[in-house]
This record gives structure tokens, sequence and C-alpha cells, in this order.
């Protein structure tokens, strides 16, 4: 039996929900790459503000803080390259043995750089808990091997993975729900 909506207090209740009708559409996988990529720049740009005023002591108080959200950023960035990305690639350059190699290659990158992240974060507490005068040269250094490296690895994925993607479909094809 159709159930007729109900009249209280002057409104009309239905007897079912109404969902919007404006359709939201997952990104692209090449756009969602992009996006993680454009996120991984921007912690760069903040590390190396956070290496520039190291030796006027600036910022020092952001530093755990950004160096935290580092780590954390870089997995989740390295987590759908991995998982979501690179298996399409896989499936879709089956015989392109080079693509297939630099895959495999950029993999290792991503593990080094989540290191070399994590022992940042163990640096910058001894660097605060000795004399930092002393030693913003030294942390500086570390700072900007790693966000440097960052930043090639970054540039080459925007170069030779990104227009790879293209055509790939959305994110929510690829099982991608973050
Ligand atoms: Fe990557």
């Amino acid at each position: 039996m159709i159930q007729k909506p109900s009249k209280a207090a002057g409104t009309v209740v239905y007897p079912f929900q109404v969902k919007s009708c404006s359709r939201q559409v997952a990104p692209t996988l090449e756009q969602s790459f992009d996006g993680h990529l454009q996120t991984k720049l921007n912690l760069c740009c903040a590390l190396e503000t956070l290496a520039d005023s190291l030796h006027i002591g600036a910022n020092l108080a952001r530093g755990p803080d950004l160096l935290h959200s580092t780590s954390t950023l870089l997995r989740r960035a390295h987590s759908f390259e991995e998982q979501r990305a690179f298996p399409e690639l896989r499936r879709t350059y089956p015989q392109d043995r080079r693509l297939l190699d630099t895959l495999t290659r950029l993999e290792g990158e991503h593990f080094e750089d989540r290191g070399y992240a994590d022992e940042l974060q163990e640096a910058f507490t001894e660097f605060l808990s000795t004399d930092p005068d002393a030693h913003a040269n030294e942390f500086g250094y570390m700072l900007r091997g790693f966000f440097s490296t960052l930043r090639r690895h970054i540039a080459f994925e925007r170069e030779h993975i990104v227009p790879k993607l293209r055509g790939l479909g959305r994110t929510h094809d690829a099982g991608d729900r973050t």
C-alpha cells in the first residue's frame, strides 16, 4: 500500500527519507594522486621555512607538530600511491617493464622517506634538548636533505606517473574510500 504524506503542524511529512539529488563525483585517480603530491609540496615549503629560521630560533615551537604531520601525511600519500594508483598502473601496463621497474623503485624511495621522516622527528627532539644555536646548521642540513629529496621524487612522479594515470578511472572505482 502506498503511504501518503501526513501533515503535522502545517508541515508535510513524507514517509520516506529524502536524499539530496546532487550527484557527488569522485575524483579521478590522476586528481587524487596529484592532490597528494600537492600536499607533500606544501609540506616541503613548511619544512623549508623551518630550516630557514632555525638559526634565529623562530618557529621552533611548531617544529614537533610539523614533523609529526610530515610522517602522517607521507604515510597517507604512500598508502594511496601503493595501494590504489600503482596497482592500477600495473594492471593497465603489464608489459611495460620500464614502468614496472620504476614503480618498484618509487616504492623503495617511499620506504626510505618514511624512515627519514621518523628520524627527523627524533633528531628534532634531540636538537631542542641540546643547544639549538650550536646545532642549527647540522639539523638544517638534515632537514634540507629530506625535503630536497622529496621534491625530486614529487617532480619525477608529476612528470612520469601522473600522465600515465590519465583516463584510468575515478578514485572510488579503485576502491578508495579515504
Ligand atoms: Fe611517491
